[in-house]
């Protein structure tokens, strides 16, 4: 496995490749980032992985000076999951000079939800994904890129703009891993006291159980509501514990929560680490 750091390094490792296999990171990877590379390695004819804490999608308040730098471990990992090249940008190799042109998502999917609660988080996602895309796909016929259910909106931010600009990547949208519990694997997870961990399967238990009443729910709002203040009287601080069509996002029509794919998502913060997660149902 070869660990590279410019663009030009990642360009003449893929020179003689056709359909790179793609699985973009933040590092202090755990067994949903693994999962995702198992998963795409026999989608192409080289495994990539990178690994950037992309300073675009962090708030000046937020987690990005102390995010985990792990790239030893991840890259022993990266190697024994079969990953051909990791490609770990300097932010002077990713941004030599300020990143001026952004790409700005739809706000119908990108305002709402964690674009709501971290605004500007989608355009600092989505540029940093359309830089990477370019520095490992510019010049191929075709490719696969791999993200983690977990991050649901994002997966479905990145569809739409490979769907728009026509690039010609599949979207692959790999399964959350738990653990035993029932936790969503996070990077963040390793941000919890050990009384937190504990306590912090109570989102996903809050996710299903809010799903599970949904469907013969008369009055949803209210039903995620008491979701949001039963999470709350844990100790929580949730931002959103909602039930959504899979299709948008958007809020269930009336009288259609039987008929339509539904997803519960839920956002709270549990002491200082704020934790994401989400059950199709
Ligand atoms: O999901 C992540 O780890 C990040 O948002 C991503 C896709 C690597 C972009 O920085």
């Amino acid at each position: 496995m070869q660990i590279v750091h410019t663009i030009d390094e990642l360009r003449a490792q893929l020179k003689a490749f056709r359909r790179p296999a793609f699985v973009p990171t933040m590092g202090n990877l755990h067994e949903g980032h693994i999962a995702l590379v198992k998963q795409a390695r026999p989608l192409g004819d080289v495994t990539v992985s990178s690994i950037f804490v992309n300073r675009l999608q962090f708030a000046p308040h937020e987690d990005f000076d102390s995010y985990p730098r792990t790239l030893g471990a991840d890259a022993e990992r990266l190697e024994a999951a079969g990953c051909d090249v990791v490609f770990a940008p300097r932010e002077k190799d990713l941004y030599p000079e300020a990143q001026t042109f952004k790409v700005h998502p739809a706000t119908d999917l990108s305002d709402i939800l964690e674009g709501h609660f971290r605004p500007g988080f989608f355009i600092g996602v989505s540029t940093v994904v359309m830089k990477l895309f370019s520095c490992v796909f510019a010049g191929m016929p075709a490719g696969v890129a791999a993200f983690g259910k977990k991050d649901y909106q994002q997966v479905m931010v990145v569809r739409r703009m490979v769907q728009q600009f026509a690039l010609p990547i599949e979207i692959l949208a790999g399964e959350t891993q738990r653990a035993g519990d029932g936790l969503a694997l996070s990077s963040r997870n390793s941000y919890l006291a050990p009384a937190e961990r504990e306590e912090a399967v109570h989102l996903s238990q809050a996710l299903r159980a809010l799903g599970e009443a949904a469907r013969s729910a008369s009055d949803l709002p209210a039903l995620e509501a008491q979701a949001m203040h039963a999470l709350a009287r844990r100790g929580w601080k949730p931002d959103y514990l909602t039930v959504r069509r899979r299709a948008d996002l958007m809020p269930p029509r009336h009288g259609q929560l039987a008929a339509e794919p539904l997803v519960v998502l839920g956002a709270a913060k549990l002491g200082n680490t704020r934790l994401i997660d989400n059950l199709e149902i």
